[in-house]
């Protein structure tokens, strides 16, 4: 088959390269000239394991293409995605659906034969109505169908969730479409994958109904946490407790600094706009979205409270700035709370992630002294806060941590290390839901 995808982000570079991957020829169309530039050139423009050796290949192999000119391939495709940013709207939080709009509007015009227009954006309930209905009014005897097919792949995992997925839904009552899909994800239909097909709406739907669930999930423990701490019990033994048991399940049930990244934010405020312009609020997810808020606030504070309250001519050593591990991606991470929070209390933040610093330099105010490695980081440091819980910060060698730093304390906001341990080697170690040790 032959696929266009439009925008060549973390969801359509990752989507549009394992399409490849899977035998299609594709092209990924971006507006910005730069990604295009890296992409033609075998750089990545973003930071995602295994993905360079992945576009590599496939371009090698004449089946993945890169270009800010859409209108060639749009004609030629069976079905074209749009996969474009819905970043949360300025003011009230819905989901900003401009670029999508932009995008159906462009294929509206350019499309040639029966095309199969797909969102992987994630859009709220009814976005696939006016997508269709504005393509309509700008061709209105073309043959085309508008698809739901949201995208659950994460940062950091995206190339293995992406061919091994615990599902694909599709949304259509399009029989040819449904065929068209079909034929895309066939490697993942012989691996008996289980593909959902509903309508359009529904499967707008279950795109948000399971990231705001997530979100419930991680809240639920992260408030369990400070229970354990007020009651002196212990949050990963209480998870652990909790997801031994199938109907729960273990996953997303790791206490920390609040969630944050690209999308349970901006995802779980749309979806509460949603359902409250619909009358039918969700006031779980409401109260989920206020306690993460806060909780990423109140990080600093706890950071803050370990040194004994007063920051003020302190250094403290972040390691760890991007949301999660394994991306390079700072959108909505719990340090752009934390770091501007112990600034404005007068400390001095150095800070180190092994990717990220590069997105945090333009996110966070110039203040931040940046450094080149960890035991350059904790150097002469008051205070450790370990904010992301990179793979190697979870083995470094304690005892030249030890000498460096000024004090022996770690905030550690990922609970990465073993409370005993760490007492053992000579530290005051503060972590989330564990008793201090
Ligand atoms: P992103 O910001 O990384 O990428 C979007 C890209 O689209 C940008 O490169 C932008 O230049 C390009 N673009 C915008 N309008 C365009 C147009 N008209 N023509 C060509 N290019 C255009 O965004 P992302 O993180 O990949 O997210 C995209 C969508 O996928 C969002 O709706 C998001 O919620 C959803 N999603 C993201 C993830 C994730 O892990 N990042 C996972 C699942 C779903
Ligand atoms: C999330 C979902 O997991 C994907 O299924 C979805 O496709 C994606 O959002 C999306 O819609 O864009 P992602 O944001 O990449 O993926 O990362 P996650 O691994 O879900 O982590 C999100 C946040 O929750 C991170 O800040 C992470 O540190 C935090 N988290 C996660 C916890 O604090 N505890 C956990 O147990 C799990």
């Amino acid at each position: 088959m032959r696929v266009t995808m439009i925008g060549a982000g973390y969801v359509g570079l990752v989507s549009g390269a394992c399409f490849a991957d899977f035998g299609h020829v594709v092209t990924c169309v971006d507006k910005d000239p730069s990604k295009i530039a890296k992409l033609k050139d075998g750089r990545m423009p973003i930071y995602e394991p295994g993905l360079e050796q992945l576009v590599a290949t496939n371009v090698r192999e004449g089946r993945l293409f890169f270009t800010e000119d859409a209108a060639e391939s749009i004609q030629d495709s069976d079905a074209v995605f749009i996969g474009v940013g819905t970043p949360s709207r300025r003011g009230d939080g819905h989901a900003d659906l401009s670029y999508v709009y932009a995008a159906a509007e462009e294929i509206a015009d350019l499309m040639d034969g029966y095309t199969v227009v797909v969102t992987k954006s994630t859009v709220p309930v009814g976005t696939g109505d006016e997508v269709e209905a504005r393509m309509r009014k700008r061709r209105p005897n073309a043959d085309f169908a508008v698809v739901s097919n949201p995208e659950f792949l994460r940062e950091g995992a995206a190339i293995s969730d992406f061919k091994r997925p615990d599902r694909v839904v599709v949304g259509t009552e399009d029989e040819r479409a449904r065929n068209v899909m079909r034929e895309l994800y066939r490697p993942l239909y012989l691996n008996e994958t289980p593909i959902q097909f509903t309508s359009r709406r529904t499967s707008e739907l279950i795109k948000y109904a399971a990231n705001a669930f997530l979100a419930v999930k991680i809240t639920y423990i992260n408030e369990m946490a400070d229970l354990c701490e007020a009651v002196g019990a212990d949050v990963q033994q209480v998870a652990r407790g909790m997801g031994l048991d199938n109907r729960i399940g273990g996953k997303f049930l790791h206490a920390g600094p609040g969630y944050g990244g690209s999308c349970f934010p901006k995802d779980t405020l749309a979806l509460v706009r949603t359902a409250q312009e619909a009358r039918s609020p969700i006031r779980l997810v409401e109260t989920t979205v206020e306690v993460n808020d806060r909780r990423k606030r109140d990080m600093s504070r706890k950071i803050i409270n370990a040194m004994g309250g007063d920051v003020q001519g302190k250094t403290i050593a972040v390691l760890g700035l991007t949301f999660k591990p394994n991306t390079d991606d700072m959108r909505d991470a719990p340090a752009l709370d934390i770091i501007p929070a112990l600034i404005e209390a007068g400390a001095h933040v150095r800070a180190f992630d092994p990717e990220g610093m590069h997105e945090a330099r333009k996110m966070l105010q110039p203040g931040v002294e940046y450094a080149e490695g960890p035991y350059q980081c904790v150097s002469g440091a008051d205070a450790i806060a370990i904010v992301t819980e990179w793979d190697q910060f979870r083995a470094l060698d304690l005892d030249r941590m030890k000498a460096a730093v000024k004090t022996p304390l770690i905030v550690d906001l990922r609970n990465i290390y073993n409370p005993a341990e760490m007492k053992a080697k000579g530290f005051r170690y503060i972590s989330i839901g564990r008793g201090e040790a």
